[in-house]
């Protein structure tokens, strides 16, 4: 039975018993304990926690997940993936225990011809928590399973939390014998490598704090209500009813190992260690896939140096099968084949994700090229010293900087006849493992700190937030908040935060900056410095008192900034309307990965490889221009996930279902995304966008700034100052500008070099004199010259000259030229000087002793170079006293 059969059986067995089958979320949810989603009840966490009412009572659903902890681990055993899909079905306070018991049963054990998955109910065992005896009796009463087929278990198996403070409660764990030939009997408290957990069914009872361990947390008491969640291991069923051994073997993942078989013309299932890089190959490659279409895109932090990690793995660990070749445009498009029967919307956006892709491919060879010149050069060096092994140090740097994963290194090591301190490596990236744990553990401990404010959200109910709709709005102060905790007043040049009932202040979010404004109130006022919302539903504004003092209770004006909020208006809608130009000029995988706005200033990254044209700069500006003077309206709907995305409306990521979206669109189908930001009417009212920037932000992504209004205006009206400068001191009209200032330079250029020439000359005219005040020292004729302001080509030149004119006797000329504050010597020799044993290889090392430098030549002419111009008299006396 088919992956995407298996997913829709089973989604079928739950809508058919009253569930609402709601869509999987994305990978990236908003959730600051997440890297991705790693399990199918993150969503619903919310209404298991109490925190919102949940829609429906009961619910189904398929759950893309990630899990990253151990990726160096992918393959090297066949237990776990990095993506996996997980089935489960939620009751929130319906049915209980018994209700998710029979669901399970029926669903497993019915037969195919009536959509179940046919297992032979003599091959199920189940688990239950030891101190649940209510479950073993309902799994012996709806199911008939004997006593011996159900086991009992402790804390560390059998019951399920989220490892944080919420709901938690026993567990019973569903497993299927596969036979004798992969383990011992006893059922899995003995083996569960035959006994193949299948189906975890969590009774969520209980709310439980102070949570140490998996089985160490105190329980606080009941839940209100009694709720269900399970997950199933979509891939282990598949493997199981596929007659398959595990995860890589299964539809949705082989046909990327065959392929890879193909092109690299290696044998899967024939040695292992080529098979864990086949298995590697085939996880990461799907799991690339499925966060790329959740619009991750390689990065160095987080979730996009967890997909740069995986694509590279995947990449390298083609070349150890000896392909060579770009490799991700032959596996890609495979994994895709395979995974777009579950998820259509792979297929529409894959031109977008394979750009991304294979740039990251790109990328990745080139710093393999590097790294592995690198680590040829450690080689011959450590082989020169005569040292055998690479050190801990030189791995971890090819490992941190190259991306070269330790086997790789390990490999290359080997063929060079060398080894590697593999414990100095383990230690260091053990201290990287700590050092990143330890950012992790300091990130979750802000987020511990919202507990302020969730007391805040449970005291006082949501914010009434009026931003769409109002620019002030009288409200009361309903909490206060300071350094962390909950304070009665805020008082003058103190910074404080505040909750109000209701507010006009937008909070940042979408990338839009939160608004300015004020705070007034009978005998005081804040300024608004920043306004958050750090949990679902509650608006904190961070003020600072300027007068008088905040208190709770106070009645206030809330006042937005009208001249903030119009310039925020104004670059936001301008952030859609240039990413909707880019995708007009560049075509639609042009999408934008992240933005940024506030008034008059907007910045958009967007997937795209290599620079733009100049020309292509200037379509963008134009096509958004034109956008603007087309005076497109501006609206915002609200329609449910499915509409937007059946209306084409970009920017899906990270939303949570179940709640209805904001579609904003500018001139209808033009510019439509997902968004929640405030925007001005009608396209005009943006004034004006210039494009001021345009720049690489890392492989495959782009970054294009712009300025928006009045501050557009300003920029070009600076521009516009600068020409009339100009147009001023050349006396022009501004379009002659550029031709007259190249005009300029080239005739500086050419006056440049005739005062090269006349000063050459006049060099040479000089030269006549100063041979005629040659010295007679011992029998030689004797210049020596200093010739103020000439460098190394003139001196020679000189030098030459003089001596041509001495041609009569012996003569021995120096000049030395101080050009640049640098000395330059030549030392020339005619033949009658050289015949009395004279060599002007001798005479320059005498005056390079003064100048502070050396010089070398043969015994007719040599030159050298000095440091010291003071030296030079000095240097020409020397000389003359050698003679003599
Ligand atoms: N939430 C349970 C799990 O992840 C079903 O195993």
């Amino acid at each position: 039975m088919q992956t995407a059969e298996i997913r829709r059986r089973f989604l079928d067995h739950f809508e058919k018993a009253g569930h609402t089958v709601v869509p999987s979320a994305p990978l990236l949810f908003d959730d600051p304990n997440l890297l991705f989603v790693n399990a199918g009840m993150v969503p619903f966490k919310p209404y298991f926690l109490g925190q919102e009412t949940p829609p429906w009572r009961t619910a189904t659903s398929v759950q893309k997940c990630v899990r990253t902890l151990d990726i160096e681990e992918v393959g090297k055993t066949t237990r776990h993936g990095t993506f996996f899909q997980m089935n489960g079905n939620f009751s929130f306070g319906d049915y209980f225990k018994e209700g998710a018991i029979t669901h399970a049963w029926g669903l497993i054990t019915g037969s195919v011809d009536d959509g179940g998955f046919g297992i032979d109910p003599d091959k199920i065992w189940v688990t239950v928590l030891h101190t649940d005896q209510e479950a073993r009796e309902i799994w012996k009463r709806v199911a008939g399973l004997p006593d011996e087929r159900i086991q009992d278990r402790g804390l560390l198996d059998n019951y399920w939390h989220m490892g944080v403070p919420g709901p938690g409660g026993p567990c019973s764990e569903i497993y299927v014998d596969r036979g004798p030939e992969f383990g011992p009997e006893g059922g899995p408290v003995v083996d569960e490598d035959r006994f193949l957990e299948i189906w975890n069914l969590v009774f969520m009872q209980e709310e439980i704090t102070n949570v140490r361990a998996k089985d160490q947390f105190d329980v606080l008491g009941e839940l209100p209500n009694k709720n269900i969640d399970t997950g199933m291991g979509l891939e282990r069923v598949a493997y199981l009813l596929q007659g398959k051994h595990n995860l890589y073997e299964i539809d949705e993942v082989f046909p990327v190992i065959e392929k890879a078989a193909e092109v690299s013309g290696r044998t899967y299932g024939r040695d292992h260690t080529d098979d864990v890089r086949f298995r590697v190959i085939a996880d990461h490659v799907r799991s690339g896939l499925m966060l790329m279409g959740d619009g991750v895109t390689p990065g160095n932090e987080a979730r996009g140096y967890v997909l740069r990690r995986l694509l590279r793995r995947a990449v390298r660990s083609m070349r150890l099968l000896g392909f060579e070749d770009p490799a991700l445009p032959l596996l890609l498009p495979v994994s895709l084949e395979r995974m777009k029967a579950s998820y259509p919307e792979l297929e529409a956006d894959f031109p977008r994700i394979e750009q991304i892709a294979y740039a990251e491919e790109h990328a990745f060879r080139q710093t393999l090229g590097k790294g592995t010149q690198i680590f040829e050069s450690a080689a011959v060096a450590i082989k020169d010293e005569g040292g055998t092994s690479l050190s801990g140090d030189q791995a971890f740097a090819l490992h941190d900087t190259y991306g070269f994963p330790i086997d790789l290194t390990l490999e290359m090591a080997s063929e060079q006849g060398l080894s590697v301190d593999e414990d100095g490596f383990r230690s260091l990236m053990a201290e990287q493992r700590s050092r990143a744990k330890a950012d992790a553990k300091a990130k979750k401990g802000s987020h511990a700190d919202t507990t302020v404010y969730r007391a805040a959200l449970d005291a006082n109910g949501p914010t009434d937030w009026q931003a769409y709709t109002a620019l002030t709005t009288e409200s009361r102060v309903v909490a206060l908040i300071g350094g962390g905790s909950s304070v009665p007043a805020i008082g003058a040049g103190t910074i404080g935060e505040v909750v109000l009932d209701r507010t006009p202040f937008y909070a940042e979010s979408g990338g839009q900056n939160a608004d300015a404004g004020h705070l007034v109130w009978d005998g005081g006022r804040a300024e608004v410095l920043d306004v958050q919302r750090p949990v679902r539903g509650l608006v904190v504004h961070q003020v600072r008192v300027l007068e008088g003092e905040l208190t709770l209770d106070r009645t206030l004006e809330a006042a937005v900034d009208p001249e903030w909020r119009l310039g925020a208006r104004q670059a936001h809608s301008g952030t859609h309307v240039v990413h909707a130009a880019l995708r007009e000029v560049l075509g639609p995988t042009a999408l934008q990965s992240g933005s940024y706005n506030r008034p008059g200033y907007l910045r958009l990254d967007y997937g795209w490889s290599g620079p733009l044209s100049p020309g292509q700069i200037h379509d963008v500006e134009e096509v958004s221009n034109r956008a603007l003077r087309a005076d497109l309206p501006v609206t915002a709907q609200i329609m449910s996930l499915p509409e937007a995305r059946a209306w084409g409306a970009l920017a899906l990521f990270g939303e949570t279902y179940g709640e209805d979206v904001r579609v904003v669109e500018i001139g209808g189908p033009w510019s439509r995304e997902l968004c929640g930001g405030t925007h001005v009417e009608h396209s005009s009212q943006i004034g004006t966008i210039v494009i001021t920037s345009d720049g690489s932000v890392g492989a495959g992504h782009r970054r294009v700034e712009a300025l928006t209004g009045i501050e557009g205006f300003q920029y070009l009206a600076k521009e516009r100052d600068l020409v009339r400068q100009l147009t001023d001191v050349l006396k022009t009209q501004p379009e002659d500008v550029p031709g007259r200032v190249q005009d300029l330079m080239e005739r500086l250029k050419a006056s440049e070099k005739a005062a090269e020439k006349i000063k050459a000359a006049q060099l040479m005219g000089a030269a006549g004199d100063i041979a005629q005040g040659a010295k007679d020292v011992g029998g030689v004729a004797y210049v020596g010259h200093h010739a103020a302001g000439a460098g190394g080509g003139d001196v020679r030149t000189i030098a030459l000259d003089i001596r041509k004119r001495l041609a009569d006797r012996p003569a021995v000329v120096v000049v030395i030229g101080d050009a640049g504050d640098k000395p330059a010597a030549v030392v020339a020799l005619n033949q009658g000087a050289q015949d009395r044993g004279l060599s002007a290889n001798d005479l320059i090392k005498v005056v390079g002793q003064q100048i502070g430098g050396k010089g070398g030549g043969k015994a007719d002419v040599a030159q050298g170079g000095g440091s010291d111009v003071t030296g030079i008299p000095a240097a020409l006396a020397a000389v003359e006293a050698a003679l003599a």
